[in-house]
């Protein structure tokens, strides 16, 4: 199975951006563009992105009243994002009219091509003690789970769901899902080479792991856009993805 790179453009203004990019041109990459970044740079920027042929994932992780959550959707896909992330903590209604406002703005000629729907599951950041602790204070709505259970429960979700095609998880989730659901799309984060700065990640593996384990794409932020030089940096990450 082939695993796409994404790198993750964690910057706070254009130009920073913009650098990068200019650096990895060629490179079968694909750039996620989060919070940080959209904030300071906008739509026009990523439609500009997008038009000039870079593939793009705009990691927006939108979670809200299904309403709203579905508009935010169609109006990240207007700006041409390949890939767009919903968390899946909003529902299943939530996804429902996800699904269904891609439908009418495809019908009504709004967008050309759909984007690929991902469910942010459990964060990579979290460690077991504190995403039990995180679930039994927000919820009392069900019961605590380990995140392994968490994040397969996530994927019965994604997986009967045809509005979504994938998920985001830890590299260590990847196996189990990947076991009960071999053709869902699973973006992977927290990914180093080994021997790297594992930075705020706690559930990390190196690219190689990564894809053996059958991540579809993973994501990469710091170990890149750190890097002295990233386009080696990113040389590095490709082959062993190769
Ligand atoms: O710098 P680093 O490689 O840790 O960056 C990982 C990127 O993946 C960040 O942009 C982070 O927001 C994102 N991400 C993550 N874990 C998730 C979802 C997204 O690390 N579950």
């Amino acid at each position: 199975m082939n695993t796409d790179l994404v790198v993750a453009l964690d910057f706070s203004s254009t130009e920073e951006a913009d650098r990068l990019i200019s650096r990895l041109v060629g490179l079968p990459v694909v750039y996620k563009v989060g919070l940080q970044l959209f904030l300071c740079a906008g739509p026009d920027w990523v439609r500009s992105l997008t038009a000039s042929g870079a593939r793009v994932f705009l990691d927006l992780k939108f979670h809200d009243i299904p309403n709203t959550a579905a508009r935010a959707v169609v109006e990240a896909t207007k700006l041409g994002a390949e890939f767009v992330t919903v968390h899946l903590a909003g529902g299943r209604r939530m996804l429902d009219e996800i699904a269904v406002a891609i439908e009418r703005a495809k019908a009504a000629g709004e967008i050309r091509t759909p984007p690929r729907v991902l469910g942010v599951s459990v964060l990579t950041s979290f460690q077991e003690e504190e995403w039990v602790a995180s679930v039994s204070h927000m919820a009392k709505i069900s019961e605590v789970r380990p995140i392994r259970d968490s994040v397969l429960h996530f994927a019965d979700l994604v997986a009967r769901h045809p509005g979504v095609d994938g998920m985001v998880c830890s590299p260590l989730e990847v196996s189990a899902v990947r076991l009960k659901y071999p053709d869902l799309f699973l973006m992977v984060p927290g990914i180093r080479l080994a021997g790297g700065n594992w930075n705020d990640q706690q559930r990390v593996m190196t690219p190689s792991e990564a894809k053996k384990t059958g991540a579809s794409a993973i994501v990469v932020g710091r170990p890149i856009t750190e890097a002295a030089d990233p386009r080696r940096a990113v040389e590095t990450f490709l082959q062993e993805l190769s």
